[in-house]
């Protein structure tokens, strides 16, 4: 009897986990390893991040990856990632800088409050952010990501870490493409692989779109 059709694929199965796996962005993720050791000694809080770079090079990956591993099992309770242009968050922002002056929940060192496409708040509402992140206590720590440094407030610049995040390198480019084909069905011919690993131009979520586009149009393997 067939077994159950196979499930589909899409984008979200190629998500990294953990920091190992944000691959070609070594300069900012040394430095938040750096960091996370601090933290797993228990002698810091980690720094407001501010993570910057072009679309699909892997900074919300790594600001949740980062998440993850900074809070280990208090990560479901006090990490929350808003998006600046979703309306909700821009109203209740607010309340969101109300509540980060508060305790962190399950006695949790601190909370990660990550704001993805911070750029996106208009300019007053980035100026909102700056009390907060000036918080007392130190509960909470921000991780704000952004396409365009230049849009950013400089007073928000100012008081985070800045981590660029730049187009991978072919070499990095090519184990980012293995890996992800590794975690499908496919077999692709090596000059397939090579010609996505080109045509993704340093982004690796082109890179991914263009393997599931290649290996979806392969007849499925017996
Ligand atoms: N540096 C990277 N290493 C591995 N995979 C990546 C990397 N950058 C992006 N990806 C892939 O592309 C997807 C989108 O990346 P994302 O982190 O959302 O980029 P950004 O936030 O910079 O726009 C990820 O879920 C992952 O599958
Ligand atoms: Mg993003």
């Amino acid at each position: 009897m067939p077994g159950p059709p196979p499930r589909r694929l899409s984008l979200e199965d190629f998500r990294p986990r953990t920091l190992d796996e944000v691959l070609g962005q070594a300069p900012a993720v040394a430095r938040l390893r750096r960091i996370l050791t601090g933290v797993r000694n228990g002698t810091v809080v980690p720094p407001h991040l501010l993570l910057h770079g072009p679309p699909g090079v892997g900074k919300t990956a790594a600001a949740r990856a980062f998440g993850r591993e900074a809070l280990g099992e208090n990560f479901e309770a006090n990490f929350s990632e808003l998006k600046a242009f979703d309306d909700r968050s821009h109203q209740s922002l607010p309340g969101i800088i109300m509540n980060s002056r508060t305790r962190p929940l399950g006695g949790a060192p601190f909370r990660i409050l990550f704001f993805d496409e911070v750029e996106a708040l208009a300019p007053d509402a980035q100026n909102d952010l700056r009390p907060a992140m000036e918080g007392e206590g130190g509960w909470s720590v921000y991780i704000l990501a952004c396409n365009d440094l230049g849009a950013m407030a400089k007073a928000l610049q100012s008081r985070c870490t800045l981590l660029e995040f730049t187009p991978v390198d072919l070499a990095d480019m090519r184990r980012i493409v293995t890996a992800a084909l590794a975690k499908t069905p496919f077999r692709l011919d090596p000059a397939v692989l090579e010609s996505i690993v080109e045509r993704a131009n340093g982004v690796p979520r082109e890179a991914i779109k263009l393997l599931l586009e290649e290996g979806g149009a392969q007849p499925y393997p017996a």
